[in-house]
């Protein structure tokens, strides 16, 4: 992939990015052959980006913000741009940092490693559960009555790694529609690209979710990504879901981007 001064890679992916996804419906889930075409295109662009073309680099620091003051945030984002077609913008995640389990209700979505590794856990958010056959399990921490309004049936769909040199990690609003990710032996970023952009006015907004642990399933880990990897690896499996506000210890921070500017 050449790379251009006058027409840098990501403008050229922040282009396509709108050509892939104006006018797709919310509704929709991405599977018509035109949409597919556009798509691909934004994969191959997407698939050579490294950190060097967003002038960003790996932190020595735990946090993501290259000090170690406590109170300094676990994720960082960088906008990059945003129009009413798309988002995009770079997470930094320091050591040991996570994303905790959310959802991005009618989007889709891209993420692309630009450093360091991640590990990310997809999941479905499934039907109504409301047929007998769907009915809950037991949990091994009970739920609350009042907590019934909140569980979610799903499928857990893959737990991979990804890293620079991984293609880039897909969402659509019904397929790997929720996830977790996971810093991995270190720092990691990565580019990430949502289409339409999280609008809570028009019934886009970001919801956090804990996965439950079954009676049934005593060996199935609470909501940790490496074990869920190691016990879950290549399997679907379906996973009963609780709602949860904002995990007290995720917080996002802001930093300005650095990288070549984006003009849509
Ligand atoms: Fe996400």
């Amino acid at each position: 992939m050449s790379r251009n001064n006058n027409n840098p890679l990501i403008q050229k992916i922040a282009k396509q990015a709108y050509m892939t996804f104006k006018g797709l419906k919310c509704s929709a889930n991405g599977d018509s052959k035109v949409f597919a075409e556009k798509q691909d295109k934004l994969v191959s662009l997407v698939t050579p980006l490294r950190a060097a073309d967003l002038k960003i680099a790996p932190r020595k620091n735990k946090s993501t913000s290259g000090t170690s003051e406590p109170d300094s945030p676990p994720v960082t984002y960088m906008h990059i741009c945003e129009t009413d077609v798309f988002s995009m913008g770079i997470f930094l995640l320091g050591t040991g940092a996570s994303i905790p389990l959310h959802d991005h209700p009618g989007m889709n979505g891209m993420l692309k490693v630009l450093y360091g590794k991640v590990s990310i856990s997809c999941f479905d958010k499934q039907e109504s559960c409301q047929t007998a056959s769907a009915a809950p399990p037991c949990f091994e921490t009970p739920v609350a009555p009042f907590q019934n309004a909140s569980l979610r049936r799903s499928l857990l769909r893959s737990v991979d790694e990804y890293s620079e040199n991984s293609g880039p990690c897909l969402l659509t609003p019904l397929r790997d529609n929720l996830h977790q990710i996971d810093a991995v032996d270190g720092p990691a970023a990565f580019l990430d690209i949502l289409a339409p952009p999280y609008d809570p006015d028009d019934g886009r907004d970001c919801h956090y979710y804990k996965v439950l642990k079954t009676v049934a399933d005593p060996d199935i880990p609470v909501m940790n990504n490496q074990e869920l990897q190691e016990d879950d690896k290549g399997k679907e499996k379906e996973k009963w879901l609780l709602e949860i506000p904002q995990p007290e210890d995720f917080w996002c921070g802001g930093e300005p981007y650095p990288g070549p500017v984006v003009s849509v």
